[in-house]
């Protein structure tokens, strides 16, 4: 963290009196420190299949609550995004049962969900960028981010998937690619895969420092990806809630891959990381405000025990302060439209 070169001798009561500066809102704003802009939001939306269709996910409520999206209706909603200042939507694809299977397959499908609301967005909507995550979970009947064999998530076979599913979201007009599934070597092989199929500005968002969290639970209730994940669950690729030293190197192994941007997730537990990267790489740093976060807020909201509008943009500061350059956040959008409500 920098710190003045100076040594702080703070001015004695009464000539310090701190409060000065809090007494009225424009001093209050003249001193903040840190701010929230729509620009700095990441939106992630569930896409389904079907025309005109919207569903509502019972795990993440609220007013403005968490609906799962078919293509048509997704590109009215990024549109409205967008048209609030929303730079990136992440997309995540609810795979039909019927569609999944072991190996998940479907992932390197270039027509699969993910891929036509893809393109079908950036027809639409050019200028508006896109992110995709790379991990099999979405299309596997077990869940797991990773090929099983023998009971195993194996890391080398599971790579090797993951270059082919990178590869066909970025054909299909993906700006940003997210690796979310924490398998050891991804970033440098999907890297290399990029260069050798001529996508050398393809950016990557690395999802470096991912924990083992039960904070996922309401995404995992989206996907309906959260069925067979076995006693010990993801806690043998992601990431120790315990373990701090250990972020860092992942976030070095990831750059040194070829990473252009690098995540923390999740994200109110783990502010604490969040300051520790962005201190150590000083290179453009988000946090993932993650489905059971915002689901803690909304449902507190809902029973009246807090005012969920200001905890939600409470969290989101937060991040800023603990050194995010942006947040993905389910909240995106509301929290768009009370920023430019100001
Ligand atoms: C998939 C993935 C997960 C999330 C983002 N990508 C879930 C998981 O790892 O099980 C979680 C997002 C959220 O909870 O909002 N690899």
């Amino acid at each position: 963290m920098s710190r003045p070169a100076w040594p702080l001798v703070p001015a004695p009561f009464p000539r310090a009196r701190l409060r000065r500066t809090r007494l009225q809102k424009w001093t209050r704003d003249l001193v903040a420190e840190h701010a929230l802009r729509s620009a700095d939001l990441i939106w992630p939306i569930f896409v389904i299949e079907g025309n005109g269709k919207r569903q509502p996910i019972k795990t993440m409520p609220g007013v403005e609550g968490v609906d799962r999206l078919s293509i048509d209706v997704a590109i009215d909603e990024v549109a409205k995004a967008a048209e609030l200042g929303i730079p990136l939507v992440a997309l995540f694809p609810v795979v039909p049962t019927e569609t999944k299977t072991d190996d998940g397959r479907e992932a390197v499908n270039p027509e699969n969900l993910v891929c036509r609301a893809v393109r079908a967005i950036k027809r639409a909507l050019p200028e508006v960028g896109i992110l995709c995550d790379v991990a099999l979970d979405p299309f596997t009947t077990h869940g797991h981010d990773g090929l099983v064999i023998d009971g195993e998530i194996v890391n080398d076979e599971t790579v090797a998937v993951l270059v082919k599913q990178a590869l066909v979201q970025v054909e299909a007009g993906c700006d940003v690619t997210a690796p979310s599934d924490m398998m050891d070597g991804r970033i440098g092989a999907i890297r290399q895969a990029f260069d050798a199929a001529r996508h050398p500005n393809a950016m990557i968002m690395s999802y470096a420092a991912k924990y083992s969290s039960a904070f996922y639970g309401p995404f995992r209730d989206a996907l309906g990806s959260g069925g067979d994940l076995g006693k010990y669950g993801k806690s043998t690729y992601q990431m120790d809630p315990a373990n701090t030293d250990e972020a860092l190197r992942e976030v070095a192994a990831d750059l040194a891959e070829g990473a252009d941007m690098v995540m923390v997730k999740p994200g109110m537990p783990y502010l604490d990381v969040l300051r520790r990267v962005k201190d150590a790489f000083a290179v453009p740093t988000f946090a993932y405000h993650v489905s059971g976060e915002y689901a803690m807020i909304k449902a507190a909201g809902q029973a009246g025990y807090l005012d969920a509008d200001r905890a939600m943009l409470e969290a989101l500061i937060g991040f800023k302060r603990a050194g995010a350059d942006g947040i993905l956040t389910y909240a995106a959008v509301e929290i768009a439209k009370r920023l430019k409500a100001g």
